[in-house]
């Protein structure tokens, strides 16, 4: 309570504060605060969204006429880049379990283009919304089957569960359109991390839990590692095939890497 009741304050400061500060110019419309930032991850908001915008179009063939969905969108961080670039003929969605991240989202961004949309799920999750009503292995996609051209999870099955995982992968597979397209990052864990000098790793995933790693025993959601064997799989089972390579990420110490996290890139066939 110590802890969330700042935080909601915060919000509701932010929410009243903002849109004076727009209109004196003295803020960018389309940078959340710190504490929002923060609160889904944080890092350079900016630089991070482009970085993943750029894999998408350079590794992922994303088109201006996707429709595409971003899964834990959080508070915008890749819709914001993707403003610019989706056109009138495509569209994006967006859904999380964090209430201030899509209510910022549908303020700043969906306020701008009649075919960006945003959802609140009352999903449980330990490490983000612990409150949730509703379990993740339980959630249906409230979307139609078929509906995307590409999906994309930057940083989202990091934090999920084994279960939770496979369930959202059905639902993946289930709304991707024939020959659409999902990225999403991962921890995966290989021979080649294990082999590698573990004062290098940035994450320890010392923890065995069923099906994956997590580094706490705590809070496992706070960042979970899964067997790249298991992953494969697992995308196998849902019809869902990996375009290779996969880009490993240098979180555990790689030298040679692509992004922090590893990124997988599969389609529906
Ligand atoms: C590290 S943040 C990344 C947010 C966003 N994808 C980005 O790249 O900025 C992880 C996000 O996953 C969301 N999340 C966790 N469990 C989820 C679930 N079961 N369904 C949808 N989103 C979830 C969290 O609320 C949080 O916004």
């Amino acid at each position: 309570m110590i802890r969330i009741f700042p935080r909601k304050l915060h919000y509701a400061a932010a929410a009243i504060l903002e849109p004076i500060q727009i209109l004196l110019g003295t803020r960018d419309p389309l940078l959340p605060s710190r504490e929002l930032i923060d609160s889904v991850g944080g890092g350079d908001y900016k630089a991070l969204g482009n970085q993943w915008f750029r894999h998408f179009t350079t590794i992922g063939g994303l088109k201006p006429d996707h429709r595409v969905l971003d899964v834990g969108c959080g508070c915008g961080r890749i819709a914001v880049p993707l403003l610019e670039y989706i056109s009138g003929n495509g569209g994006y969605w967006g859904f999380d379990i964090t209430r201030a991240g899509i209510r910022w989202c549908e303020r700043r961004i969906a306020s701008r283009r009649p075919n960006f949309h945003f959802t609140l799920a009352d999903i449980y999750n330990k490490n983000y919304h612990p409150e949730g009503r509703i379990q993740p292995v339980e959630y249906r996609f409230p979307y139609a089957d078929g509906f995307f051209d590409f999906i994309f999870l930057t940083s989202v099955f990091t934090h999920m569960q084994a279960p939770e995982m496979n369930r959202y992968l059905s639902e993946i597979a289930r709304v991707m359109k024939s020959g659409a397209r999902c990225m999403m990052s991962f921890f995966l864990m290989n021979p080649e991390v294990r082999n590698l000098p573990q004062d290098k790793a940035i994450i320890d995933f010392k923890f065995k839990l069923k099906d994956c790693y997590s580094s706490r025993e705590d809070i496992p959601e706070a960042a979970i590692a899964f067997d790249e064997g298991y992953v494969r799989d697992r995308f196998s089972a849902r019809g869902l095939r990996i375009i290779e390579p996969i880009h490993f990420g240098c979180w555990c110490g790689r030298k040679q890497f692509v992004d922090y996290q590893d990124i997988v890139l599969a389609t529906k066939p």
